[in-house]
């Protein structure tokens, strides 16, 4: 008898949901806005000449048809251990915190007497994160983990320039497991991408670090653990070896979850890391828009930094500009100043122990996690070799799987959905095992969640052996079923806006 709990049924509701722009009746209206004399408040040259085109629909047409969409999809109902991410529950507490009048109704250009509090907050969060990185100072205007990881190559190139030497340091070090924004925010700021591959152990040899280093070095871009959850216990070397070449660290701390509290970037050598507030520091999720990336380096780096800055002034908090040499602005003030404030709600709630505790309960439910998960026919591990444990996450494969059934890693994501499971994270490119997938626990879902989730999975792969068309012809219990999926990588046939679907599709 299995010792997996019961799978729930679930099935989606369907509807067959016209666009908003479709419903649209002629004056019809959800709300009656007072009519203003614009002529006073906004210029002339400003000004629409033709009225906007919305829909015209009636207030409960609005909250029917958002909530049958909303119906359809699986929304937070599902357990979701995204991967490579981490995904945490965003407390209801801190939305209001980001929220209220001292955030929504400030204007970054106001007196900075007239928001002390708020700076406060921005102030408060950074001396946080200087104390879990040992670094000098933050900035929080990258927009994400991507946007951090340019700001670092901006702040690369300034630095070597600064010291004569940006013509000849043209080359950024990375390793193929690297999140792919390593290399390619690098390149995008003019760097060449010098990649080391992997050893069996799972990370790269510093023999091969040491080859690709000299003269020619700009930095090295690093994540570690990397996004399959191995930790490279070499890393102190790394950075000794990149600092002797003439060359910058950056960590890239996506991976913070597994290792908070227990290394500091600054320790260890490097001159300026990252963190995601939107994924360790339980925000909502939001890559490269609403999102913030928190840029921290030291002394060394700190006067090429982005700014406005905010610091402590007497007993109150002032607004500092940019240094003269400032790489300038990547995004506006102090970037996304609500998902800064949720950051300062999670920093405050959890306090250092607290931090350091849900370091530890997401490495043990994930070591948890794998040894349920390698139990199961079909699914291998990344690296089986590999010495130690694996920390907040590991990559494992359904290559066997694929081998043995014909079921590959997308068929098993649609048919988990089925039970109420929402899509795993497969990996990032390149692929270097075979249907490659990464769940995190996370320290936020309970043993019960997790043991769904393993359960579903050991279900689906018993299944594929048993009934595979059942797997590849999933999902059944969606509103919507399989898609061809081609759609999605054609420009031609997707649409963001009313205006591109009717160019794209004659309406
Ligand atoms: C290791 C690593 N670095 C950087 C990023 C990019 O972060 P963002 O999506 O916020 O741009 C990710 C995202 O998955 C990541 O896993």
């Amino acid at each position: 008898m299995s010792n997996h709990p019961p799978l729930r049924r679930y099935h989606a509701p369907v509807w067959d949901e016209p666009l908003a722009m479709e419903m649209s009746v002629a004056g019809r209206r959800g709300q009656h806005y007072p009519i203003v004399d614009a002529d006073d408040l906004v210029p002339a040259a400003m000004r629409r000449q033709a009225p906007p085109e919305l829909p015209e629909i009636s207030e409960p047409d609005v909250l029917r048809h958002y909530l049958r969409l909303s119906q359809q999809t699986m929304g937070m109902m599902g357990i979701s251990l995204f991967g490579t991410c981490t995904m945490k529950y965003n407390p209801r507490l801190h939305e209001k915190l980001a929220a209220g009048p001292h955030v929504a109704e400030m204007h970054p250009e106001q007196h900075p007497d007239t928001m002390q509090g708020l700076l406060e907050c921005v102030w408060r969060l950074e001396d946080a994160l200087k104390a879990l990185s040992g670094m000098a100072r933050f900035s929080f205007q990258p927009a994400g983990g991507a946007d951090a990881a340019y700001t670092q190559a901006c702040i690369t190139r300034a630095y070597h320039a600064a010291h004569g030497d940006a013509d000849r340091r043209t080359q950024i070090v990375t390793s193929i497991q690297s999140h792919p924004c390593n290399p390619a925010t690098a390149a995008a700021a003019g760097f060449d991408i010098v990649t080391l591959p992997l050893e069996s152990n799972g990370y790269p040899s510093i023999q091969a670090l040491r080859a690709a280093l000299s003269d020619r070095t700009a930095a090295l871009f690093i994540n570690n653990p990397d996004d399959m959850g191995v930790y490279n216990p070499e890393i102190r070397d790394w950075v000794d070896a990149v600092h002797a070449a003439g060359g910058l660290c950056f960590y890239d701390h996506a991976n913070f979850n597994g290792v908070m509290g227990k290394i500091r970037a600054a320790d260890l050598g490097f001159d300026a890391c990252m963190f995601m507030l939107h994924k360790t520091f339980g925000v909502p999720k939001g890559g490269g828009g609403p999102a913030v990336g928190a840029y921290g380096c030291t002394e060394k780096l700190a006067p090429f930094l982005p700014g406005p800055l905010v610091a402590k002034d007497g007993n109150g908090f002032a607004v500092e500009p940019g240094a003269a040499s400032s790489i300038g602005r990547v995004r506006e003030y102090w970037g996304n100043i609500h998902q800064v404030m949720k950051a300062y709600g999670w920093v405050a709630a959890m306090g250092a122990e607290g931090i350091a505790e849900a370091s530890d309960i997401s490495v043990a439910l994930n070591n948890y996690m794998e040894k349920k998960l390698l139990a199961i026919r079909g699914v291998t591990r990344s690296h089986p070799d590999q010495p130690g444990w694996r920390l907040e996450m590991t990559r494992y494969s359904l290559g066997q799987l694929y081998e043995e059934t014909g079921v590959g890693g997308g068929d098993v994501q649609n048919r988990m959905a089925d039970f109420g499971i929402d899509a795993f994270w497969m990996a990032h490119e390149p692929w270097i095992f075979p249907h490659p997938f990464t769940p995190e626990a996370g320290e936020m879902w309970s043993r019960e969640d997790i043991d769904y989730w393993i359960a579903v999975l050991a279900h689906v792969c018993d299944e594929a052996y048993r009934d595979p068309d059942m797997v590849k012809s999933a999902p059944h219990n969606q509103a919507v079923g399989k898609l061809a999926g081609d759609d999605l990588d054609d420009p031609a046939v997707w649409a963001t806006t009313w205006a591109a679907w009717q160019r794209k599709h004659g309406g």
